[in-house]
């Protein structure tokens, strides 16, 4: 067994008449152990949950690293290098959609549960690992967010060099999309906004999380969007839980929508409730309906229980940890379907 697969004990839950069971995992993800007449969650740690079922590498890999030693700042960090360096994902780093002057502007954000930590980087250009430029902002500044020319600037002094984002693929789509506009206002695409956000538990129960996307397709230059921004796309509360987003941003931007999803699990609910709550309270505020916000949170409290929920039907979601990595089917709040696969949608 791996020195960092320890799995940890999160209390009794009361007798089962059910007899003895191994790892059932119940209606929020998580595994119930039968030791003598007692029923036990069992939690193998690290425990890793994202968003989409391209968020199911990145959770194997953050697994991977806390094996062969690594921190869980370094976990969740190699673990969004897997997207992020994926060509083929339309929506994160490189390959990613670029904004209406076809550029390909970055946003991402890192915190960390034990001391309460956050960096975050917005509009960042020519840098392929955006979450790594959090980290620096995280650890060798005094600021939590730098955007635009100044993150570049910032990242190519801490040694990052510079790369194309912009692919062959997309530039070529990119120009037959700004043909189709006209020259006077181009819509954006509100189609294209599918975020890695993760969040991770380690054996001591301490919490983390990071969040990576290039964003809404062919935005207006400078436009940021709810992932760099803490509370928004992303909250890490080491007393109670740690939430994250994806979607339109502007959905979530505009009522703190992870932040909102950590107050609900300190308040009692489960983490899939908190999802649901937040969705709903959004979509009581929000004068769009419920089925066109397009936004979908993922949770995970101290215990080590996650779940997610969603405004459509579709959102899927991963989870990875020693024993095991699968793609999870979120809860829906409405009829409206968002597609068959989730991510990278075209
Ligand atoms: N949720 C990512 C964005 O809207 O930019």
């Amino acid at each position: 067994m791996p020195v960092s697969r320890r799995r940890f004990i999160q209390g009794s839950t009361g007798l089962t008449a059910m007899g003895a069971f191994h790892f059932l995992p119940n209606r929020e993800g998580f595994a119930m152990e039968q030791t003598g007449r007692a029923t036990q969650r069992v939690v193998d740690a690290p425990l890793f949950i994202a968003t989409w079922p391209f968020g199911k590498a990145s959770c194997e890999q953050a697994v991977k690293v806390v094996q062969r030693g690594g921190s869980m700042v370094d976990a969740i960090e190699q673990g969004i290098w897997v997207t992020e360096a994926d060509v083929s994902n339309a929506s994160v780093g490189i390959g990613g959609i670029p904004n209406a002057d076809g550029q390909v502007e970055l946003d991402a954000c890192i915190m960390t549960g034990p001391d309460h930590n956050a960096g975050s980087v917005g509009g960042l250009q020519d840098v392929l690992h955006p979450i790594s430029v959090a980290r620096l902002v995280m650890e060798k500044t005094p600021h939590v967010m730098l955007v635009g020319e100044g993150a570049k600037q910032f990242a190519m002094e801490q040694g990052v060099s510079p790369t194309d984002l912009l692919t062959a693929d997309q530039k070529k789509r990119w120009e037959a999309w700004k043909k189709q506009q006209g020259a006077e206002k181009p819509e954006i695409d509100e189609d294209h906004h599918d975020t890695i956000a993760m969040l991770g538990l380690d054996a001591q129960g301490n919490l983390y999380g990071g969040c990576s996307t290039s964003g809404w397709g062919y935005k207006m230059p400078g436009r940021i969007g709810d992932s760099p921004i803490i509370g928004s796309g992303l909250y890490v509360d080491n007393q109670v839980g740690a939430a994250g987003a994806t979607g339109l941003g502007e959905n979530v931007m505009r009522h703190c929508g992870s932040f909102l999803v950590v107050e609900m699990m300190r308040q009692g609910a489960t983490p899939t409730e908190a999802c649901e709550q937040a969705v709903g309270r959004i979509a009581e505020l929000d004068p769009k309906n419920l089925g066109n916000l397009d936004i979908n949170f993922i949770a995970l409290n101290k215990q080590g229980v996650y779940g997610a929920a969603g405004t459509s039907q579709g959102f899927k979601y991963s989870m990875a940890d020693p024993r095991q990595s699968q793609v999870l089917e979120a809860k829906a709040l409405s009829e409206k379907s968002i597609g068959p696969e989730g991510g990278n949608r075209k």
